[in-house]
């Protein structure tokens, strides 16, 4: 089989192993595809060096088929469509309260342990989630991303017929915006960059470039006033999340997903004047893992458009340097097969 790895400094290889048998408890998947996440990105980038044993295979937004199962495995059986939940809890404690997904020593499969970005992956059955027959395996590489999404819409409470702002419209935000319009929200998606607003515009979404219109005015004038329900700040600057708490009306919720790895000012007192609610969101537990594959099984929203690039998994390193150069890139994908 073959098995990517990355080796620091900006650089994969390909090599050629054996397949290992699973040991009990887990399955070999024949991985289909794996998409590249923005932690991918920043891993080439050498930036998570002390986090990721190198040599390392990485990735973890992923789709694929039962290859073998581990003994005591009896919830799959070879030929199962499935992707993974790339969270490995099994260190949860008590002062976790349930929370799982959050919990204090959960460690991120793919990052913390060995990922996707190869033939066969060996993971704990835990992890899974079955698809359907008629999912299609090229999609299902979105439902991690999705549910992402799914987790950030759940939080914010978001219901039909209330407003929803997402700021930034790189792949999540776009993928929130699915999501809202799928409960039957009216979406408006806050972009800057001029590519980025015609795929959504594509998309069929409602677009406003911030730094061209005042996006406050916007929205007041769409909402008699009401302003947004909700507003997702998906895009991580200073200037979206300035401008949050401007765009969102009286007793509105800001969901936070994007990360930010230091403290930033945010204005309080706008807290207090319209009783706002700040909610972080981060990753995402069952339930929106399984409307993620519903909804990427139904297919309703045009998620092939976010796929712009998929390339083989023995041309990995050029489908890396890419994703710096391709203006028009949005979700990358290696072919494991
Ligand atoms: N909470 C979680 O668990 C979780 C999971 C995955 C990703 N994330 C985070 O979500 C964020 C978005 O991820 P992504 O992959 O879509 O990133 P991305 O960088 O591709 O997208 C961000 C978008 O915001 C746009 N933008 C920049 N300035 C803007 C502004 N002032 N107003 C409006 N838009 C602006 C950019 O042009 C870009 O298209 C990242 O911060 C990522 O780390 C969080
Ligand atoms: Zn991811």
């Amino acid at each position: 089989m073959k098995a990517s790895l990355y080796e620091g400094n900006k650089t994969f290889s390909v090599v050629e192993k054996e397949k290992e048998a699973p040991k009990a408890g887990d399955v070999r998947v024949k991985v289909a595809y794996c998409g590249v996440c923005g932690t991918d990105v920043h891993i080439y980038h050498g930036m998570m060096d002390q986090r990721v044993s190198i040599p390392e295979t990485i990735g973890h937004e992923m789709s694929g088929i039962i290859d073998a199962v581990g003994e005591g495995v009896t919830e799959f059986k070879v030929g199962d469509k499935i992707t993974v939940r790339p969270l490995d809890n099994r260190l949860e404690e008590a002062s976790d309260k349930g929370y799982s997904h959050i919990a204090k020593k959960l460690k991120f499969i793919g990052i913390d342990s060995p990922g996707a970005m190869q033939q066969y992956w060996n993971v704990p059955a835990f992890t899974l989630h079955k698809l359907q027959e008629t999912t299609d395996l090229k999609l299902a590489a979105l439902i991690e991303p999705l549910s992402v999404a799914c987790h950030d819409v759940r939080m914010g409470q978001l219901k039909a017929g209330e407003t929803a702002v997402v700021s930034g419209g790189g792949p999540i935000g776009l993928l929130v915006a699915m999501v809202a319009k799928s409960k039957g929200a009216n979406v408006i998606i806050s972009e800057v960059n001029e590519l980025r607003i015609k795929m959504a515009e594509e998309m069929g979404f409602e677009v406003v470039n911030p730094a061209k219109t005042d996006l406050v005015e916007y929205v007041d004038k769409k909402t008699n006033g009401a302003l947004a329900d909700v507003v997702f700040e998906v895009a991580g600057v200073q200037a979206s999340l300035d401008i949050t708490t401007e765009v969102v009306g009286i007793r509105g919720r800001i969901v936070l997903v994007a990360i930010y790895g230091e403290a930033k000012p945010v204005n309080l007192f706008k807290f207090f004047w319209k009783e706002l609610r700040l909610i972080g969101a981060r990753v995402y537990e069952k339930e929106d893992y399984e409307e993620s594959i519903r909804l990427i099984t139904e297919n309703n929203y045009p998620f092939e458009t976010i796929i712009t690039d998929t390339k083989p998994l023995e041309q990995i390193q050029e489908l890396f340097e890419s994703i710096d150069t391709n203006p028009n890139g949005m979700k990358f994908l290696v072919d494991c097969q």
